[in-house]
């Protein structure tokens, strides 16, 4: 069996071989499919991306019919079981677990990072009281390109190592002090004593104690969460990512683009929308009421936090969540809310509309409601996102600027304009 597809040219009468690898024909394969002379070429319109590979990838995979999630080929579980974020950030970006050794060198060198320059802080000072964490967040991201101007040098590899290490190790901090910023108080430095999770709690949440201790089962879930989000191929902010990256600015700008992308509500905010959803639908008696509502399509309500673009069946990321969930709430006490997510899954995993449409619960079903019974406003839940996801975007970057069939991201377009036409003088228009 040849590895080709065969296209007639029904305009033309003319036969083209294309050939297949990977399960994908060449875009750029298409382009000597003409009419005649003058045409351009034969083009593929793919709005949104749906069927389209951007790029080979050997950092993440899927498999959304049957729920699989891999980190350089590790499962997503098993990550969250045995790993921590620090140990999967490294497997993420340099492809291998790190030995003993290697593990302790990295950590050491994120943990000697974690500070902000003090006039990043006055930077951060600079925006009104009550300005959303992730504005901040990002903005401030953006700002570390004019402290380290050596990240220009995106083709050093020493170079990209250390924006790396300073990235993983800063967003953090700048992610807390956005959130101290937006609450009124002081910004908490840095404890190197501290796990990575546990210092971002300290940061957070630290008072006039001399030394914060963060609870262990919730610094344990964070980095539980942080492992979760660390990656996810080529979605929105990915892509973004890889498209600005492309043009080969430093990987701090590139980064605020990514992080922009996932401060939309259709990327990063869901899970907030599924607490507003429960908040809603205010006890367990109306669930039927509110499902009933999702199923007639009135008013487009959906049920926020079912449902993926690529996972048809249970996102194995819901899975470790809803178990993190319980523990979390032996500390914290119970989510008022979780008994209405309870009530709605279970209604419907068994009801029909669901099953048909392969609508199962999604990394944001339960981690909202995880992140508030942790204390965190909903405002900082795309900040918890973007956090664990630096990762990903610096190895998807990186891999991006090594490969060699990569250029400046330029898609093509379908013009829909009026032709050519002339000029009309002020005076002269009606
Ligand atoms: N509730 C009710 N019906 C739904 C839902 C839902 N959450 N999601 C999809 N459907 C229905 C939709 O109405 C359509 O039905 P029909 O065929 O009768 O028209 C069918 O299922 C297919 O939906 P679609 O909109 O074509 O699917 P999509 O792949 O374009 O959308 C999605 C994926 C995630 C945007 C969508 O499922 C959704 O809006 N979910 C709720 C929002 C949400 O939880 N988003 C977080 C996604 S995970 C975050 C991440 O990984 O970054």
């Amino acid at each position: 069996m040849a590895d080709t597809l065969s296209v007639v040219d029904n305009r033309t009468g003319k036969k083209y071989e294309l050939p297949i690898q990977d399960g994908t024909i060449r875009a750029m394969d298409l382009r000597q499919i003409k009419t005649g002379p003058d045409d351009f070429g034969m083009m593929t319109y793919d709005p949104a991306f749906l069927n389209t590979a951007s790029c080979r990838s050997a950092i993440t995979y899927i498999d959304g019919d049957k729920g699989i999630l891999l980190y350089r080929g590790y499962p997503i579980e098993e990550l969250a079981e045995h790993s921590d974020y620090l140990e999967t950030a490294y497997l993420i970006l340099f492809g291998e677990l790190p030995t003993a050794s290697q593990l302790q060198a990295w950590t050491h060198e994120i943990t000697i990072h974690t500070m902000l320059h003090e006039n990043v802080k006055k930077f951060m000072d600079g925006f009104q009281y009550d300005a959303h964490p992730m504005g901040i967040f990002l903005s401030t991201v953006g700002v570390l390109s004019t402290f380290y101007p050596d990240a220009k040098q995106i083709f050093d590899k020493g170079s990209r190592l250390h924006q790396t290490r300073r990235l993983i190790a800063k967003v953090p901090s700048i992610a807390a002090y956005a959130f101290r910023h937006s609450i009124g108080r002081p910004y908490i430095y840095p404890d190197n004593e501290l796990s990575f999770t546990a210092n971002f709690l300290n940061m957070l949440f630290k008072m006039t104690e001399l030394k914060y201790q963060p609870n262990p089962v919730l610094a344990r879930a964070l980095d539980v969460l942080f492992i979760l989000h660390a990656d996810h191929e080529q979605n929105c902010s990915t892509s973004a990512m890889r498209n600005i990256g492309s043009s080969h600015v430093d990987p701090y700008s590139a980064l605020v683009g990514a992080a922009a992308a996932l401060y939309g509500p259709l990327h990063g905010g869901a899970n907030e929308a599924v607490l507003r959803m429960l908040k809603e639908i205010g006890s367990v008696d109306r669930v039927p009421e509110f499902i009933k509502r999702v199923k007639s399509g009135e008013g487009g309500v959906r049920l926020m936090g079912f449902g993926h673009r690529v996972y048809k069946s249970y996102d194995p990321r819901a899975k470790v969540i809803k178990r993190i969930a319980d523990l979390v709430f032996t500390v914290t006490g119970r989510n008022p809310l979780l008994q209405i997510a309870l009530e709605l899954e279970r209604i419907a995993l068994q009801d029909e509309y669901f099953i048909s449409r392969k609508l199962y619960p999604n990394v944001d079903f339960y981690s909202g409601l995880i992140y508030q019974a942790m204390g965190f406003p909903v405002e900082m839940f795309p900040v918890l996102f973007a956090i664990p996801r630096t990762a990903g975007w610096i190895a998807q970057w990186e891999e991006m600027l090594l490969d060699q069939e990569q250029k400046i991201a330029r898609p093509r377009q379908i013009y829909t304009g009026p032709k050519v036409r002339e000029y009309v003088p002020r005076d002269k228009r009606s």
